[in-house]
């Protein structure tokens, strides 16, 4: 799809990035041999474990094993696509983007997009210098000082007051040449359904402008200001607005979420501007909808543990359960700020001040814990009816618990608080596990960030080792797989990395970085950077290539023995005369493990 013009922008770019540069205006590094060290802006850590080799060109993190090139660490730390951040580099260094012929419809939907991004840009100041500049704004400034909210808090979040009438906006804006149809497809204005016209859709509320993750104002909600209904009104869905992707807050959180570890996801608008106001600075808003997978997503692109503080209402307990829910699969770390005496953090912070809102953070459940205490708290366990529901609500919790230690000690605290045998608890829980897993739409989202955790070997150690001296010698492939089939390297991610490069030298290419992060999954590319940058004892020689090869060879042979003993057993236990053959195999596999 790319065109040469297009190929030959990004090399253009990318030859004249110094990773360490763009790095380092981020990072403060500590330069050590060839390599440079710092902490990882991707999380949090006090001792660095993050580095950069220029020479390369590749950064990796050995604590969150963030990876990849000049471009990648750009897109992570800006929070851009992989393409935005070649253009942000491009402009910082001058270089113009070539032209590209876009199709009219193409043309159409970008101007439609950046009309209502003006549009929005342009309502947001409206209302804001109604609230802080006007007469008319009296209402407002006086509705948000009775709810203490600071001057500077106002300006901080833009907060703004929609007049009390029925088309201020709607007026000043067509003066000012914005056209009806870009007013109604923002949401800011409603067609009268008598007659012809448009009146505003925020009339007499205090509004609170939403921007997406970089600060783009998507939409409005507008608060009454007395206790009539609907409390709230918020932007319909456009092509900008969409519930389920935006978390209110982000653009000014995720700095913060990144330095902490965490973000705090509290329910309404109000709340998170509290908790803001409180110098908190990590939390977000979901907007009264459900928390869903993508704004898990958006998040664990900053940290890996989401806290809960909804209202401790009924509804806001059933909120926690079912966020809790959908965040099971996520790889996300989970635990539940609870509020008490049925409060919002926005009314536990104007009533208790920050620090003790500081405190209840602290006190956060983990999520079992939580889970438990809301069980126990809606399940009568004194009937044994009773005590068989509580057990069965408690197993999908229990059986996401990934370490045995802690996973028995809650099944042991399960027990004795529902008066079971522990052994019951323990059964249960063998057989939930043996059953397939949940909803699928959930676990699709599984692997999100679920750093690639997996042992890290002595296997997967030759395996970089090979990688580092393939990709500086794509001539070195040809003899690998006459060791062994690429296939048949176990570990999918070094597998993908030792395919693409095939692949490249099939083609007659060379492998660069930005080939590279187009053409590998993240985790691949993450790895691939781990097996340039890691510091391989200096064990990069052809000893250490001959001794690798042996290693992946041995593992190849382990796993074909294991299939073919496993082929033989079934055979013989049918009574089927192949078991001969594939004993055979099993034989001369065993003979070339023994010599290796
Ligand atoms: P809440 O009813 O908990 O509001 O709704 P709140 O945040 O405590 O508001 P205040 O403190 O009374 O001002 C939580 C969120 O649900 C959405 C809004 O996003 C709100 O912030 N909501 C609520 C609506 O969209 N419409 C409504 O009518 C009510
Ligand atoms: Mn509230």
């Amino acid at each position: 799809m790319r065109s040469a013009r297009m190929d030959e922008f990004v090399e253009q770019v990318r030859s004249q990035s110094d990773i360490l540069r763009v790095v380092q205006s981020y990072v403060p590094l500590k330069r050590k041999g060839n390599r440079y060290w710092g902490c990882c802006p991707f999380h949090h850590e006090n001792t660095p474990s993050f580095s950069v080799v220029p020479d390369k060109g590749f950064f990796y993190c050995f604590g969150c094993h963030a990876g990849g090139n000049v471009f990648k660490f750009l897109s992570l730390i800006e929070n851009v696509s992989y393409f935005e951040a070649i253009k942000l580099q491009a402009e910082k260094l001058g270089i113009p983007l070539p032209e590209r012929q876009q199709s009219p419809q193409e043309i159409a939907r970008q101007r439609e997009i950046s009309d209502l991004r003006k549009v929005n840009e342009m309502a947001r100041d409206f209302f804001h210098n109604c609230l802080t500049m006007t007469r008319m704004g009296e209402t407002g400034r006086a509705y948000f000082a009775g709810r203490g909210i600071s001057p500077e808090t106002i300006k901080e979040f833009r907060l703004g007051y929609a007049p009390n009438a029925w088309d201020k906006l709607s007026v000043a804006f067509q003066k000012r040449g914005v056209k009806q149809e870009l007013l109604l497809a923002s949401g800011l204005t409603v067609q009268r359904s008598h007659g012809s016209g448009l009146y505003d859709r925020f009339r007499n509320r205090v509004v609170i402008p939403i921007a997406d993750e970089r600060g783009r104002v998507v939409g409005f909600g507008g608060r009454v200001l007395d206790a009539s209904t609907p409390k709230y009104l918020n932007t319909p869905e456009t092509i900008l607005f969409n519930k389920r992707r935006i978390l209110f807050g982000l653009d000014r959180s995720h700095r913060a979420i990144q330095e902490q570890g965490y973000a705090i996801v509290v329910e309404g608008y109000m709340d998170a501007i509290s908790v803001f106001g409180a110098g908190i600075h990590n939390v977000v808003a979901s907007l009264g909808t459900s928390f869903t997978t993508d704004h898990c997503k958006l998040l664990l692109r900053y940290a890996s543990e989401i806290y809960f503080c909804y209202d401790s209402d009924e509804a806001g307990q059933n909120a926690t359960i079912r966020a809790l829910s959908i965040l099971r699969d996520t790889g996300a770390v989970v635990r539940v700020i609870v509020v008490p005496d049925g409060k919002d953090p926005d009314e536990y912070i104007r009533r208790h001040g920050a620090d003790a809102f500081r405190q209840l953070v602290r006190q956060a459940l983990p999520l079992v814990e939580y889970r438990l205490q809301y069980v126990l708290k809606h399940v009568d366990y004194s009937t044994l009816e009773g005590k068989v529901k509580a057990l069965h609500a408690m197993l999908p919790v229990l059986g996401s618990i990934r370490e045995p230690a802690i996973r028995s000690e809650y099944s042991k605290k399960l027990a004795q608080t529902l008066l079971l045998d522990e052994g019951v608890v323990r059964d249960e829980l063998q057989r939930y596990a043996r059953k397939p897993e949940g909803d699928p739409a959930v676990l699709e989202h599984a692997p999100i960030r679920q750093a690639v955790k997996q042992q890290d070997g002595a296997v997967r150690r030759a395996g970089r080792i090979i990688i580092h001296m393939v990709w500086q010698d794509l001539s070195l492939l040809q003899h690998v797989i006459s060791v062994l089939p690429l296939t048949g390297i176990n570990d999918t991610v070094q597998r993908e990395i030792l395919l693409f490069l095939q692949d490249l030298s099939s083609r007659g290419e060379a492998p660069d970085d930005v080939t590279a992060a187009e053409h590998l999954s993240e985790d691949a590319a993450a790895e691939l950077s781990r097996a340039l940058i890691e510091d391989l004892g200096g064990r990069v020689d052809t000893e250490a290539y001959n001794d690798s090869l042996k290693v992946l060879r041995k593992a190849y042979l382990n796993a074909l023995f294991l299939e073919h003993s496993r082929r033989a057993d079934e055979y013989m236990q049918a009574g089927n005369h192949a078991y001969v053959e594939e004993l055979h195999e099993v034989m001369k596999i065993k003979n070339e493990m023994d010599g290796l």
